[in-house]
């Protein structure tokens, strides 16, 4: 008997472990880069401009309709916690967190139906770990700390 429940609890402790294991980390290289080259790089790939390119002409770029490059860790992270911090999630919010109630003017580009747009901008959430709106110069050291994005 005693060796039966010995058996019993190695099984239910190895189990435990591999559906916690399964549960992978989302990171840039693994799921955010892919996703951006395809939802997002038609517009926002190599050929668009830096951020500062972009700035200084923007009425030219948007006319083309072509935004500021996101084709590196670096280049995305700005849009996260750097200079333009929240426009990640500002313009890929549907709607639950904006003070109007209106979507994001990206939220449209995570996928072509409603379920596939809430399965990506979930794995968004998931890799910012902090999903706030809020602009550089509103972010205290405690929202900082909160942000996740693995390489
Ligand atoms: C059809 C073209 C197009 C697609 C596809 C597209 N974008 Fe954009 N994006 C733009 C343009 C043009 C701008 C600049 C004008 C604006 O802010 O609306 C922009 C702006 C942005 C900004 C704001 C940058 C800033 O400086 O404030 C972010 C963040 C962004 N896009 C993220 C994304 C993400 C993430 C995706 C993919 C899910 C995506 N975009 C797909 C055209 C596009």
């Amino acid at each position: 008997m005693k060796r039966y429940i010995v058996t019993v609890c190695i099984l239910v402790i190895s189990v435990t472990f591999v559906f916690a294991g399964s549960h992978k980390e989302v990171t840039y290289q693994d799921d955010i880069r892919p996703l951006i080259e395809s939802q997002c790089f038609m517009c926002h790939g190599d050929h668009a401009p830096s951020l500062d390119e972009f700035d200084a002409e923007q009425e030219k770029y948007e006319n083309r309709n072509i935004g500021p490059r996101m084709a590196t860790y670096e280049e995305v992270k700005v849009f996260v916690t750097g200079d333009d911090a929240g426009a990640i999630m500002r313009s890929l919010d549907d709607g639950s967190n904006t003070a109007d109630g209106n979507p994001g003017n990206m939220y449209e580009y995570l996928g072509r139906t409603d379920e596939a747009r809430q399965k990506n901008l979930s794995v968004f959430k998931e890799w910012v770990g902090h999903w706030t709106l809020k602009r550089s110069d509103e972010l205290t050291d405690e929202d900082i700390k909160k942000f996740s994005i693995p390489e």
